[in-house]
Formats: C-alpha cells, sequence, structure tokens
C-alpha cells in the first residue's frame, strides 16, 4: 500500500487561478456570444511580445546549439556565470549594494523557488504571511505539513496571518509575538502596495531581533515609481543577515512563457539547528539545487542576459511603462465609475473595494456576467481580501481602457 502526503487533502478547493479558470469557462460555454466579448484582467501574466534584444539573444542561442563547436549540455544548475555576474552587477553593486556573483543563484520561476525554499527550512517554524497574500505562501506550507487545518474563512492553524487594511497601507506590521520565518512581497501581488524603506526597516529590526528569516518576494521591482522606495531588502542595513529574495523576469521582460528568475541567499545569512547552532544557509540551498534541479536552460539565460543589455534594458522600460499606463487608465476608470481604488502606482495590480457590501465572489460573477470582464475575487488572496477584488493591468492599451469604459457602465 502506497501512502499519500496527507497535507495536500487540507488544501482549499483548487489553486486561485485554475478555479477562476473553470467558471470562466462555464460562464463562455453558456454565453457563446458575449464570449467573444471577453477581457481577461484576472491572472497577472503579460501579453506583450518578448523585446526584441531577447528575441536576438534567444536565434543567437539557438545557433549555436546546432554546432558542435557551440552546442551546450548540462549547464551549472546554479545558472551560468555570466548571467550571475549580469545580475549582481547590474541590480545590486551599480546600485551600491553588496553581492556576490555566487549569492545569485538562477532558477526557472519566483513561484517555484518560494516553494522549494522549505526544503532548506525546518518544519518547526512559526510562519508568518499576510493577508490577503499570493497564495502559493500559503499552499506550499500547507503540503510540506508547516499548517493545521483550514477554518471556514480558509485560514490554516498554526500559520500567523497578518492582516494588511486600508490602515497600514496594506503592508504588514511585525507582530507583537515571535515568528521564525515571514514571507514579505513587495510591490505587493495582490494589493499593489509597495513597502516604504521606513516599513522594511522594521521587519529587518524584528528579523535580526529574532534570529528569523524573511523571504522577500521583489518580482514586481520593476514597477516602483515613488522615489525613495527601495527595490530589494539588501538596501536596508542588516538585510543580508535576515533575508533571502526572490526576483523574476516574468514581469519585467516578459519571461512568464520563456521561464526564468532568481534567488539571493546572502552567504552571511544563518538559520539554527535544533541544538541552536547558527549554520548559513547558502551551502544548504546550493546543495539542494544542485540535487533537485538541472538549471535554466543555456538558451533562456542568454534571452535573460540580454535583458541587461543597453537596449534591453530601453526595451524593458517600455514594457513597464506600457502596462503601468494601463493601470493609470484602469485606476482612473475604476474611480470614475465610483469605485474605492488602491495600488496600480508602484505595482501593475489594482486593488478595488467592492460596491454595496457585495462579496468578492458576487463582484467576480457581477463584472463577468455584465461586463464580460473577468477579474480576481480577492477573497481568493486571503478572507481579509473578502470585499475587494483585482484588476490585472496586464494587458493591450485597448482592453485597458475598453475594461475602465464597462467599469462605469455597470450598475450595482
Ligand atoms: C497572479 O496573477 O497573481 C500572478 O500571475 C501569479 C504568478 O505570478 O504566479
Amino acid at each position: 500500500m502506497a501512502f499519500l502526503n496527507d497535507n495536500y487533502l487540507k488544501l482549499k478547493a483548487g489553486y486561485l487561478f485554475p478555479e477562476i479558470g473553470r467558471r470562466v469557462k462555464a460562464f463562455c460555454d453558456a454565453n457563446p456570444e458575449a464570449a467573444k466579448k471577453l477581457i481577461r484582467c484576472g491572472i497577472g501574466d503579460v501579453t506583450e511580445p518578448l523585446p526584441a534584444a531577447v528575441i536576438a539573444a534567444l536565434h543567437k542561442a539557438v545557433d549555436e546549439m546546432a554546432s558542435r563547436e557551440t552546442f551546450k549540455g548540462y549547464g551549472p544548475e546554479q545558472g551560468y556565470e555570466w548571467l550571475r555576474h549580469a545580475i549582481a552587477q547590474n541590480d545590486f553593486r551599480d546600485k551600491g549594494l553588496d553581492m556576490a556573483n555566487d549569492e545569485i543563484f538562477i532558477s526557472d520561476g519566483s513561484k517555484c523557488d518560494c516553494g522549494a525554499i522549505l526544503d532548506i527550512l525546518g518544519g518547526k517554524n512559526k510562519i508568518a504571511i499576510s493577508d490577503p497574500v499570493y497564495p502559493v505562501y500559503v499552499d506550499t506550507n500547507v503540503m510540506v505539513g508547516h499548517t493545521g487545518e483550514a477554518n471556514d474563512a480558509g485560514a490554516y492553524a498554526k500559520l500567523v496571518y497578518l492582516p494588511c487594511k486600508p490602515g497600514n497601507g496594506f503592508i504588514p506590521e511585525p507582530p507583537k509575538k515571535h515568528v521564525d520565518v515571514i514571507y514579505l512581497c513587495s510591490p505587493n501581488n495582490p494589493t499593489g502596495a509597495a513597502a516604504t524603506r521606513e516599513q522594511l526597516e522594521a521587519w529587518v529590526k524584528y528579523a535580526l531581533e529574532h534570529k528569523s528569516v524573511i523571504l522577500f518576494d521583489a518580482a514586481y521591482e520593476a514597477y516602483i515609481t515613488e522615489p525613495g522606495m527601495p527595490h530589494s531588502i539588501y538596501e536596508i542595513s542588516g538585510a543580508r543577515d535576515c533575508a533571502i529574495e526572490f526576483r523574476s523576469f516574468s514581469k519585467n521582460g516578459g519571461f512568464t512563457g520563456t521561464r526564468c528568475a532568481f534567488t539571493v541567499v546572502p552567504k552571511s545569512l544563518n538559520a539554527y539547528t535544533r541544538s541552536g547552532e547558527a549554520k548559513p544557509l547558502h551551502p544548504l540551498w546550493a546543495r539542494r539545487q544542485t540535487t533537485k534541479f538541472n538549471g535554466v536552460s543555456y538558451i533562456v539565460q542568454r534571452a535573460a542576459e540580454a535583458l541587461y543589455s543597453p537596449e534591453g534594458k530601453m526595451q524593458v522600460a517600455e514594457l513597464i511603462k506600457h502596462y503601468l499606463g494601463n493601470a493609470e487608465v484602469l485606476r482612473k476608470g475604476a474611480k470614475k465609475a465610483g469605485l474605492k481604488v488602491f495600488g496600480g502606482v508602484n505595482a501593475p495590480y489594482i486593488w478595488v473595494r467592492t460596491p454595496k457590501g457585495a462579496t468578492s465572489w458576487q463582484a467576480f460573477d457581477k463584472i463577468l456576467a455584465d461586463a464580460n470582464v473577468v477579474i480576481t475575487p480577492g477573497s481568493g488572496f486571503g478572507s481579509k481580501g473578502e470585499g475587494y477584488f483585482r484588476i490585472s493591468a496586464f494587458n493591450s492599451r485597448a482592453n485597458a481602457e475598453e475594461v475602465a469604459r464597462r467599469l462605469q457602465e455597470l450598475k450595482w
């Protein structure tokens, strides 16, 4: 008899996005005419083509694979040195931040690494997550058995939920009690809020005092427009001793389908053995990756490297400008529709209060049925997301404008 992992049975329904997909498909099957007008602002998936510099690098790398002299087989599991160098140099050292090339680990996605990182953390950690939250942080902890069962509101026993509300700018504050591992996401998915320097300083102070580890998801870093906002947790003094940072090329370079990201594990970051001995996490992550991961393809790493070329940087800036332009159109449209709107300034997500006390799923159904627009119900991100919905700005400008128009026509 083979036993299954019982923890999977604790997971609530499906992962949020497949559940949205199921509802949208049912609606489209039942309403083929409305389906033709459907605009998807649900999952935060990029819509614009890859930058020209990336396409050129991809073609070149493919050609290299065609000749024995330049062909590449297995690459280094942690990523090619030239890409690790380009990242450490451009994203950190050029900005005055201390970073060694081998503290950068190339991966196929932040989501994957956010889950995989639990391999090197112990099972007894008290885990803190924001509410609302990117569901991956919660579900991966459920899967490895770090939680108890979920209650009716979807909150799991043993997790510490940190509420994010308008009152704290949707950025959680350090708790009064002790936690060992803290997930922070800034700019935030789903609320579109970005943490200020003071807010991150408070977290780094807490983590150093409590010997905790911060798992800092900065996948949307490129969307920060307000001056003075930190783009990396390592801009905060002391963070190299308490934080791992996850970055992605998905939302800046449009790599959601191309797959490349990186995780930063500073060598000075320690966690503790059962007997309380401090040990660096860096060699554990290197060991984990070399055992369980075969690296990102050579072709894709060359594509990622091209994002750091002068043309690549300009083309990424254009993409960000495009999506943030959409965000502005959507923010204005939702405001004109009389909705209360947050986010969308330092992030590609707009976080909207549902009108007239509608639940998040009621708002989802109404917007789908009457405006033929797919949004993401806030309650899918946690109980404190109830009463909100998220609009993704990843779309064409024409679609963003059309969604803004349809929102204003909606009668609640
Ligand atoms: C989202 O819509 O929240 C994102 O697409 C999720 C992700 O990046 O995995």
